[in-house]
């Protein structure tokens, strides 16, 4: 993301499709066994993002198998199972099902409404005790009479599936060779409808599925590869060949925001606060910006309101994107009634749409909100209840731009019929797995900004709210640090989660720009952790100006820059249960220090500093507390340094073992205390569990009677 770019041209040339060409490598393929063979094909299709989005498609192969019973070799359909995604999969990623029993299911459909019924067959068709569930589009490979089939969904493809010149685009590019088979809902029907297609139709080596995606066959897995990646390579040629030297969607009307990134930085956490509605308790929301060319294109351009409006037609990308996007004028985003009514007006839009579709036995409805936001100029934004979904479907809708550049250049783009749509959303199977998922981890859709992220406790910290499912932003001026940090909780805790701002707490320019990152890449703040943190020790005779400054700068300006940057941001969080500020003081702040006045002191400002603002934020459902450690040794930079030897000076001590068992007695547990401690109090400050608590302090020092509080 660039904070500049040049404004494109008004007459660029639409964005081409790519054009997929085949990875298959006989040498790697010359090692495998049949079932390998056909992950290996599917791990190549699932992980070319030309041939199919994330998740989307599925694979299968009939192969020999050993009936464990009776020892007789039997046909077994290997088929993509539910959930996973074919790119990454792995062997158990298959269902296997006896082939034979699959036919059998035949005798038990007698017509469409019978679809739902038929799901609850294929458990028993099941080979092996293979415990991976089936998935919906099982009977499409099942009831094909071809040993290797494929079934994706690219962009290419479903631009012709989802046009209203797609059926002759077919004819034009195939001749005969790929089918049409209008919309139906993934299901046994369309298995039967695909099966009889085909027995009608024998010279067809693939159908396309209206709306939908296409599905296709071979003899043999490498044969069955370039046969799909080169169906997708023609349709994508094709449509490169209708789009060229014209611009997309009517052309340029809006150019990006050279400044879209401070706008996206102000915006989305409005959007964040305002995403309530008749229905409450969805939680908080992540979000996720894209200004890519993609959606720079089509939010700017002349057709964008028309088309937008229309919606998302392939049921991949309308599950993850909703039925439509909303969109917002750039010029009214400054007005927050502005903001709030274009909410009201989706969410009743989308309950409308719920009463109107909805059947007797539907399960209620669900968060009206809107997944995706446009706006011209600053591109894409997307929010769900986690970083990850919230990425998907701006993905997702990226997706369905290109399919729309496509289908608008052969025809009319068409949506998916707004009943089935429906019916697809609230499928009763799907709501059956929506309510078996277990309950989110607490921290989910929470976000977190840790200052001092890359040190002892500031670590600790931001591990113990992503293990909870918050996302966070650690800001700290230890840059090396940081990047390593970071990249440790990425591979821990996934990419998506953790973002890393280089910042001087004492530089109001620089904390103004993390809070602004945090607000642009995850979509507000719910949490500051104010902890980066300095110690000295000096007798006040030998109290340096400089000295006494560098401790004020960090630990009083430092802890006030930081929250003055939180604030705004959390003001908008009050409608859904407030935030949560956590400020890192010491034991120094409660109890006299000798010779370490300037921090001592210092830290003392922080303290009544965070009193005098769980005053100010209330009102705004903005708690402030503070989280009192002592001689946290092990993990902390601090004591790799002169404060160690200073402090063993103090006490008289020997500065290696000798200290840490000092404080150890020192303590009235007699106990270590460890950064995780720390972060465990923070995590109980930063939570709902003390959603009734502000203004106070905790003390994590193993007792130490001279910071008692009273
Ligand atoms: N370790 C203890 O015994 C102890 C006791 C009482 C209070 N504290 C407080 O806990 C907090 C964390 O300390 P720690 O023990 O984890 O130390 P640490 O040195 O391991 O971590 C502190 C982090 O803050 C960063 N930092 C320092 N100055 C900064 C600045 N101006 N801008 C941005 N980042 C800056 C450092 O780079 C470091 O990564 C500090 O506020 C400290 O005063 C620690
Ligand atoms: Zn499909």
């Amino acid at each position: 993301m660039q904070d500049t770019l040049a404004p494109a041209a008004a007459a660029r040339a639409a964005l081409p499709f790519a054009v997929p060409a085949s990875r298959w490598d006989d040498a790697v393929a010359a090692t495998l066994n049949p079932a390998e063979l056909l992950l290996y094909r599917s791990n190549l299709l699932g992980s070319d993002l030309t041939v199919t989005n994330f998740g989307g498609g599925n694979t299968s192969a009939k192969l020999a198998g050993t009936d464990p019973l009776t020892g007789a070799t039997t046909n077994v359909l290997w088929v993509k199972g539910s959930g996973g995604d074919i790119g990454s999969m792995k062997l158990d990623g298959f269902a296997t099902l006896y082939q034979d029993k699959l036919l059998g299911l035949a005798a038990h459909y007698a017509g469409p409404d019978d679809d739902d019924k038929m799901v609850g067959f294929l458990p028993h068709c099941t080979f092996k005790l293979n415990a991976r569930a089936a998935s919906i589009d099982t009977p499409l490979h099942a009831l094909l009479p071809f040993a290797h089939v494929d079934h994706v969904h690219p962009d290419a493809i479903i631009a012709l599936a989802a046009s209203s010149g797609g059926e002759a685009a077919t004819r034009e590019i195939w001749g005969g060779r790929i089918g049409w088979l209008s919309w139906k809902r993934p299901g046994y029907t369309l298995g039967v409808m695909l099966r009889d297609y085909v027995a009608a139709h024998p010279q067809v080596r693939g159908v396309m599925l209206a709306g939908h995606g296409i599905i296709c066959w071979a003899d043999d897995a490498k044969a069955c590869y370039d046969h799909t990646i080169g169906l997708i390579a023609d349709a994508a040629r094709y449509l490169n060949a209708k789009l060229a030297g014209k611009p997309a969607f009517g052309g340029q009307v809006v150019a990006p925001d050279a400044n879209r990134a401070a706008i996206v930085a102000d915006l989305m956490p409005r959007l964040r606060g305002l995403m309530t509605g008749q229905i409450l308790n969805f939680g908080r929301k992540l979000g996720h910006w894209s200004d890519d060319a993609e959606a720079l294109e089509f939010t700017g351009s002349a057709h964008f309101a028309r088309l937008a409006a229309v919606g998302t037609s392939c049921p991949d990308h309308f599950l993850r994107t909703k039925i439509a996007p909303l969109t917002l004028d750039p010029a009214r985003l400054g007005d927050d009634a502005y903001l709030a009514e274009q909410l009201e007006t989706y969410r009743a839009m989308y309950a409308a749409y719920y009463t109107r579709c909805k059947r007797a036995n539907s399960p209620a409805m669900r968060d009206s909100n809107p997944v995706v936001v446009l706006v011209p100029g600053l591109g894409r934004m997307t929010f769900a209840t986690d970083k990850t979904t919230a990425r998907l479907a701006g993905e997702f809708y990226g997706n369905a731009i290109n399919v729309m550049r496509g289908a608008e250049a052969i025809g009319e783009y068409i949506a998916l019929d707004e009943q089935e749509a429906f019916d697809i959303e609230y499928w009763l199977l799907e709501e059956a797995k929506l309510q078996r998922m277990p309950a989110p981890r607490p921290m989910v859709g929470r976000i977190a900004l840790v200052t001092g992220g890359a040190g002892g406790i500031g670590a600790a910290t931001a591990a113990r709210l992503l293990a909870d499912g918050a996302c966070v932003l650690l800001a700290d001026r230890d840059e090396a640090a940081l990047d390593a940090v970071g990249d440790g909780f990425a591979q821990r805790f996934g990419k998506d989660v953790i973002r890393v701002a280089t910042c001087d707490v004492t530089d109001e320019n620089a904390v103004q720009a993390a809070f602004d990152m945090c607000a642009r890449e995850f979509g507000g703040l719910d949490i500051l952790v104010a902890n980066a943190g300095i110690a000295s020790s000096a007798p006040i005779e030998e109290t340096t100006v400089a000295l006494w400054r560098k401790n004020y700068d960090v630990l009083a300006e430092g802890y006030f820059l930081t929250a003055r940057s939180a604030f705004p941001l959390m003001k908008r969080m009050k409608a859904q249960g407030g935030a949560s500020i956590v400020f890192i003081g010491s034991k120094n702040g409660v109890a006299a220090a000798t010779n370490a006045s300037a921090y001592a002191s210092a830290k003392a400002a922080a303290n009544h500093l965070a009193r005098c603002l769980a005053l100010e934020g209330a009102p705004s459902g903005i708690r402030v507390n503070t989280v009192n450690p002592d001689a946290v040794i092990r993990g902390s930079k601090i004591w790799d340094g002169d404060w160690r030897q200073e402090r063993a000076g103090a006490h008289g001590i020997d500065a290696g073992q000798e200290l840490e068992e000092h404080y150890r007695q020192r303590s009235l547990l007699k106990r270590d205390v460890l950064p995780e401690d720390i972060a465990e109090a923070v995590f109980f400050l930063a939570s709902d569990a003390s959603a009734k608590s502000t203004g106070n302090m905790i003390n994590v020092d193993a007792g130490n009677a001279q910071a008692f509080t009273r």
